[in-house]
């Protein structure tokens, strides 16, 4: 199977840190990136949202009230109203005062390491606010480390033609052969669904990996449900347990 991009170099069955090291910090802060980006996993993943000015923002949710001290939707406040909220102590005492990073501020702790990102954009993405994020990306020569992923078809077809050298994840609530049919169409590197989805239809995986399309399931953190992945011929496998995931592999 050829992935594109930063997908081209995955190993078999490839690992990727759900919105960071979540399980042991903060998920989508810069503590859970550090954590992620040290225990060496193929992938860490991220969330972006956009701000009301139109900053991006690794948050999951489309609103701050989980995972911080405010509330209201992220598209509601402005970034110096976000960067103003303790997103570390909903989690533990011990991350009282971490932010909100911005996409900015994830680029810069990422591309000194030698780890590799997916990169959720969340939400409806205009053209301009999508070349910024890849203008972002490009300044730091990530486009071999980076791919991205959404559920939205617009942010694909835009990636596509702005961001043509970084390999897009169709992320999906549906599984066969017209979904396909649309991932081919988009020149899309993998589908990423929940294992319920791809239940649906487990042959369709080798479908897939006929036209060249790979295959991401989320979130996988029992050896049960690996085994069953790997059985069906998924590349990907999206977990809160990386190093156990890391462990069990190496053991296959
Ligand atoms: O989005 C796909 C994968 O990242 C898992 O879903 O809800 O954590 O973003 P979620
Ligand atoms: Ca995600």
């Amino acid at each position: 199977l050829q992935l594109h991009g930063a997908l081209s170099r995955v190993e078999e069955f490839g690992i990727i840190s759900h919105r960071g090291a979540a399980a042991l910090a903060p998920e989508n802060t810069l503590a859970a990136m550090r954590i992620a980006f040290d225990q060496g996993v193929d992938f860490v993943e991220a969330d972006l949202h956009l701000t009301a000015d139109g900053v991006p923002v690794l948050m999951h949710d489309p609103t701050v009230d989980r995972t911080t001290t405010g509330t209201g939707p992220v598209a509601n406040l402005t970034l110096a109203q976000i960067q103003g909220l303790d997103a570390g102590s909903w989690f533990d005492g011990a991350f009282a005062g971490e932010r909100v990073p911005t996409l900015e501020a994830f680029l810069d702790e990422l591309a000194p390491t030698n780890s590799r990102a997916l990169i959720e954009l969340k939400g409806s993405w205009n053209d301009e606010q999508v070349a910024a994020a890849v203008a972002l990306l490009d300044a730091r020569y990530l486009m071999d480390r980076v791919a991205f992923e959404s559920f939205e078809i617009d942010n694909l077809e835009r990636l596509a033609v702005l961001a043509p050298n970084y390999a897009r994840v169709m992320l999906t609530r549906e599984w066969n052969r017209p979904t396909l049919e649309l991932a081919a169409a988009l020149n899309i590197s993998a589908v990423g669904a929940r294992v319920s989805v791809f239940e649906a239809d487990f042959a369709l995986v080798e479908d897939a990996r006929v036209l060249g399309i790979g295959t991401m399931v989320y979130t996988l953190n029992t050896v049960k449900q690996w085994k069953q992945a790997r059985s069906h011929g998924i590349d990907l496998v999206i977990t809160d347990d990386p190093v156990s995931l890391e462990q069990w592999r190496h053991n296959q």
